[in-house]
């Protein structure tokens, strides 16, 4: 059985080129999708060429990963590789990316200053048909929209990814309550064309996914901090109890637990309908981890150590 929105074959999105702005692993990965499955043309964004070589490797890792199961032929997936590299420019400038695409989606540091001093100067680049989209996890859209004019804020919506985000079928759609149906239509198109599945959920934090998943997670520390049971066995339970591809501390330690504790006391402080609560109260645990600099895979160590910073898989 598939969704209706699964079996829809990709509308006619009208997309010709899209800017991701933030060259992190979410902006990377969009715009991977966006150039190899949706085959649009793409303008990759950050401050720095470091930024930007950085986000290009790890699209090209992941593209070699792709190509290379799909073709015993090295020469192939050498060419195929190279024919979706080639639909990626590297930028950083803004404004000149802005002024040349039709859909500008934001993936950059979960702040929301940072995000509304983007999009007020992506609003004053773009065309006046340009789509906005934010990748944000955890902060509400309507908040970001604030910072643009109100003909954009009708062209404004949410677009959160998942990690990794050419492995991850889901992407949820946000509507708020100026997006225009159109424009709702031509994401939902987008993201299958870029072989994902939408879903759609209102402006409420952490959406659908995050919504479970965090407090999940903050369940698992509970249960840990009270000596209840241990990491492992809470990560074996889970996937082997509840088939969950990982478990909720190998799941930290991919997403980060920096990101994790971000979201979630951002949550305890002011989120809507979150703040205070109990769902949402810090983990000590996690906090310890935090401040020693144990972020998870990507600093090589978080719950468990890894092989080495950035060590794709904990075996
Ligand atoms: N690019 C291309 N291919 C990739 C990839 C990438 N970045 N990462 C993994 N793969 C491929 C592998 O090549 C492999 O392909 P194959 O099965 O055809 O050989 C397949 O995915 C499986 O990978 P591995 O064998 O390395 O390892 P796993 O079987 O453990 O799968 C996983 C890895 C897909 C990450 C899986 O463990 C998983 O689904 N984990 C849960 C991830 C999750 O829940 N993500 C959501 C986090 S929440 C979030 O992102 C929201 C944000 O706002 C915080």
């Amino acid at each position: 059985w598939m969704p209706a929105a699964a079996l829809a074959t990709a509308a006619n999105h009208n997309v010709k080129q899209i800017s991701v702005i933030g060259a992190g692993l979410m902006g990377a990965g969009i715009a991977q999708v966006a150039a190899h499955q949706a085959a649009v043309r793409v303008q990759l964004v950050d401050t720095s060429q470091a930024h930007l070589q950085k986000g290009e490797s790890i699209i090209l890792a992941s593209l070699k990963r792709i190509f290379k199961k799909k073709s015993a032929d090295a020469a192939d997936a050498a060419r195929q590789t190279d024919e979706v590299m080639a639909r990626i420019t590297l930028s950083t400038s803004t404004e000149q990316s802005a002024a040349s695409s039709d859909v500008l989606v934001e993936a950059i540091v979960e702040n929301l200053e940072a995000k509304r001093r983007l999009f007020r100067q992506l609003d004053a680049a773009a065309p006046a048909h340009a789509i906005f989209a934010s990748n944000t996890s955890s902060l509400p859209i309507a908040d970001i929209a604030a910072a643009v004019s109100a003909t954009r804020r009708a062209q404004f919506a949410g677009l959160h990814f998942f990690n990794p985000v050419p492995q991850m079928k889901l992407v949820e759609v946000i509507r708020i309550g100026e997006t225009q149906p159109q424009v709702f239509e031509t994401l939902l198109a987008l993201t299958k064309a870029m072989g994902k599945v939408p879903v759609s959920c209102k402006d409420t934090p952490g959406f659908i996914v995050n919504r479970l998943l965090v407090p999940y997670m903050f369940e698992a520390l509970r249960l840990v901090e009270r000596g209840d049971a241990t990491k492992e066995d809470v990560d074996t339970a889970m996937k082997l109890g509840a088939g969950y591809p990982m478990g909720p501390f190998e799941l930290m330690d991919y997403v980060g637990l920096d990101t994790t504790k971000f979201i979630n006391d951002g949550w305890y402080q002011s989120g809507k309908g979150l703040q205070g609560s109990k769902l949402t109260e810090p983990s000590p645990l996690l906090d310890q981890l935090v401040a020693d600099g144990k972020f998870g895979r990507k600093s090589g160590e978080g719950f468990y150590a890894y092989g080495g910073v950035g060590a794709s898989t904990k075996k």
